[in-house]
């Protein structure tokens, strides 16, 4: 029998697509709040012996973690066999460490609390930092894809003079990656963040490149001063414009209109958050690892 696909604040072009190419048969369920802000879910499709996907959008992730919750206890009352979750992009894993006495490890208590709910969980490259894996912190079965190839082939076919530039160290495992797959340079630059907006970037080296076209690529982009700095850093070395590749376009506050002002030739995400940056489209990555 088909899997039946819920969605859980999905968007509606990504989760047509996936139900397509995963052969899944999109369930039907009411899901609203009531006035009070409780919420309220009906599942009207029979789910007895059956395999459930979730397909959810964890972008500001509180308010829709107890759905999340409410829809899993509510699939194995209805019989529900296993439950996948496809989780674009994957919350709560850039507080890894205790950087201050008395902090909460947030990304170890997220994921206890996931592990409880799901048999399965994919991911799109979450920021894996001082976790080599999400095996560190997830005891479910877990899937790492990586938004790498499909970045790499956007490049390749827009780009013709690329230069991939990692604002700092923990971008080097994207940037030399892509910069292998497009076979041009790649450069890293130093990066110190003294604040949630406050970010400085330098970049030595850079006048080396001034005939290319910048490349800038990050994991997440969210207040976008990473981008900016960048971007600023390296036209004030006499390169081009850079264009921004951001795998999870989070765009906090008024970030997507200041990266707008800023000197920067062209901005793209991967629809693993939905955004008007959309450009890269995840579906393929996750039916060849579904459905190989
Ligand atoms: C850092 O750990 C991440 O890889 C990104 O560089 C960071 O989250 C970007 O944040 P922002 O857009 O707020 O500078």
């Amino acid at each position: 029998m088909k899997p039946l696909l819920f969605s859980l604040y999905a968007e509606p072009s990504l989760l047509n697509s996936l139900a397509q190419a995963l052969e899944a048969e999109v369930a039907s369920m009411e899901h609203r709040e009531f006035p009070d802000g409780e919420t309220y879910m009906r599942i009207t499709t029979k789910c007895d012996q059956r395999s459930a996907i979730i397909l959810a959008n964890f972008h500001q992730p509180n308010s829709k973690f107890l759905p999340l919750v409410f829809l899993c206890e509510n699939l194995r009352e209805l019989g529900i066999e296993s439950i996948t979750l496809i989780c674009p992009y994957l919350p709560y894993m850039r507080q890894d460490i205790k950087f201050h006495e008395g902090e909460a490890v947030t990304s170890r208590f997220f994921s206890k609390l996931l592990n409880q709910q799901v048999d399965r969980l994919l991911t799109i490259d979450p920021h894996l930092h001082r976790y080599h894996s999400l095996d560190q912190i997830y005891t479910m079965e877990t899937h790492t894809l990586q938004a790498n190839p499909l970045i790499a082939d956007w490049i390749r076919n827009n780009v013709e003079d690329a230069l991939i530039v990692g604002p700092d160290s923990e971008s080097e495992q994207w940037a030399a990656s892509v910069a292998e797959m497009v076979g041009c340079p790649y450069l890293i630059l130093e990066k110190h963040r003294f604040g949630d907006k406050n970010v400085s970037v330098s970049a030595p080296n850079a006048q080396d490149h001034a005939n290319l076209t910048p490349i800038l690529i990050d994991d997440i982009i969210s207040t976008g001063r990473t981008m900016i700095r960048t971007a600023e850093a390296l036209v004030s070395e006499g390169l081009k414009k850079p264009i921004c590749i951001g795998v999870h376009a989070l765009f906090s506050d008024d970030a997507y209109g200041k990266m707008l002002e800023a000197p920067i030739a062209k901005i793209l995400s991967c629809n693993t958050v939905p955004h008007s940056s959309n450009s890269i489209d995840i579906t393929p990555l996750i039916a060849n690892t579904l459905n190989p």
